[in-house]
């Protein structure tokens, strides 16, 4: 009975020797660089003993007044305005890209190349045959290279995967994945740089899709084909800084159905028109055995339903709290109950990337690797094909 008492997980951890230390290099300051830097900060002591503790070497970012604030604010011992510099630091031994997609290839490819281990935003890049030229590098430098596609590192998420690897869901029949924003309604919010094809790549298909593709594949598997649609809502907003518009270059919003390989099939959606939805990520997952439904705004639960449960006159969705100490992460947090949220799940993925560099563990598969990245970016470009030709697109990945 102990690991269902809740009370187990508290300061009692001991190390039994000292951990390693690893020099992290930011790119990037401003959203990605705080919940990154976050979660450094806290792995030393709340994930105990942590497999590596991360020593915060330098920050970059292309202003210097801010970055220099950002060094101090996070606790960096320098800074940089070139990510050159910040790349070819000796004490940077981990390179965290959170700059914005256009930034992502060329500081990581010469990051690998320097030899060193890679943390890069989603989505890798722009377009697969970028993704690719990435995968490329740090297959050839022989360094440790994760994507932050940080949802897999939800507690929940790992839950569903860990129950689907054992089969409970039995025979899958259904991926329905949403991710909705709203933060776009208002036809005068600027064309910062997530609305340009040149430094997005895409919008809410790169932005809030390349997730729920990445949660597909990671609980599914791999997809056959799609078939999709994306629109662009309102053609033109005001140029940051300026008195004029610029064209909004990339999708508003995209739809797909998509078949798996292993006979599934599901619908994928991402929006950044939906007013009253925050961050709105949901999925549901129907097997032959049962469903699990998730939703990023009830973090700590999952909502399932077991086919053969026993008394049916009490069968049904049943909500489960997701914060045993059993249950996946939850031996670094509280007792049960005391939840947890959005930002811990980048202290998973980075105490999961620290471990396999010192460890030499493998990042595959529980983080999503370069070539998770650039599969996600070959399903995006099917999707944005299929949108532009109108049929159905094969899923077709590169060796
Ligand atoms: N995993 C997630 O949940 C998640 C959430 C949001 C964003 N992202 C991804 O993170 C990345 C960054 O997004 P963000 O929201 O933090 O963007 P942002 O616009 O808030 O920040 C981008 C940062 O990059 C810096 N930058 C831009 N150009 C630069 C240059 N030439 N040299 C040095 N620094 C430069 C900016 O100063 C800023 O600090 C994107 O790829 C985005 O898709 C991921």
């Amino acid at each position: 009975m102990s690991d269902e008492l809740g009370f187990t997980n508290m300061a009692g951890a001991r190390a039994t020797a000292p951990a390693p230390e690893i020099g992290v290099g930011m790119l990037g300051y401003s959203f990605m660089g705080k919940a990154h830097s976050n979660a450094y900060k806290k792995i030393p002591y709340m994930v105990y003993p942590p497999p590596a503790i991360p020593r915060l070497v330098a920050i970059g970012g292309r202003d210097e007044e801010a970055v220099k604030e950002a060094r101090k604010r996070y606790g960096y011992d320098k800074y940089y305005t070139d990510w050159r510099e910040l790349v070819a630091d000796p004490g940077v031994q981990l390179f965290d890209n959170g700059g914005p997609n256009d930034l992502h290839a060329e500081p990581t490819i010469a990051a690998a190349r320097a030899g060193k281990h890679i943390l890069c935003e989603k989505p890798l890049a722009r377009s697969s045959q970028e993704a690719k030229k990435m995968l490329d590098a740090v297959t050839e430098a022989g360094v440790k290279h994760m994507v932050s596609f940080n949802y897999r590192f939800v507690p929940a998420i790992r839950q569903t995967y860990e129950l689907i690897q054992k089969g409970a869901l039995g025979d899958i029949y259904h991926f329905r994945a949403s991710y909705l924003q709203e933060w776009l309604i208002d036809p005068e919010f600027p064309r910062t740089w997530r609305l340009d094809k040149e430094a997005a790549g895409s919008g809410a298909l790169g932005d809030l899709g390349s997730h729920i593709i990445d949660l597909g594949r990671f609980l599914v598997g791999e997809p056959k084909s799609v078939m999709a649609l994306t629109r662009t809502f309102i053609e033109d907003r005001p140029l940051p800084g300026s008195e004029d518009r610029g064209k909004v270059t990339v999708d508003d919003a995209f739809e797909a159905v998509v078949e798996f390989e292993n006979g599934a099939v599901g619908t994928l959606e991402a929006s950044r028109f939906c007013p009253g939805r925050k961050n709105h990520q949901v999925f549901e997952i129907n097997g032959s055995k049962g469903s699990i439904r998730f939703d990023m705004e009830r973090f700590n639960e999952l909502e399932v339903y077991w086919k053969d449960a026993p008394g049916r006159e009490t069968r049904g969705f049943t909500k489960v709290l997701v914060t045993e100490s059993y249950h996946p992460f939850w031996s670094s947090w509280w007792p049960h109950g005391h939840i947890i949220g959005w930002e811990h799940t980048f202290v998973h993925e980075a105490t999961h990337l620290l471990d396999a560099i010192v460890n030499d563990k493998d990042v595959a598969p529980y983080g999503a690797t370069f070539e998770d990245g650039y599969r996600n970016a070959v399903i995006c470009d099917a999707i944005l094909q299929s949108s532009q030709e109108g049929r159905r697109v094969e899923i077709k990945y590169q060796d």
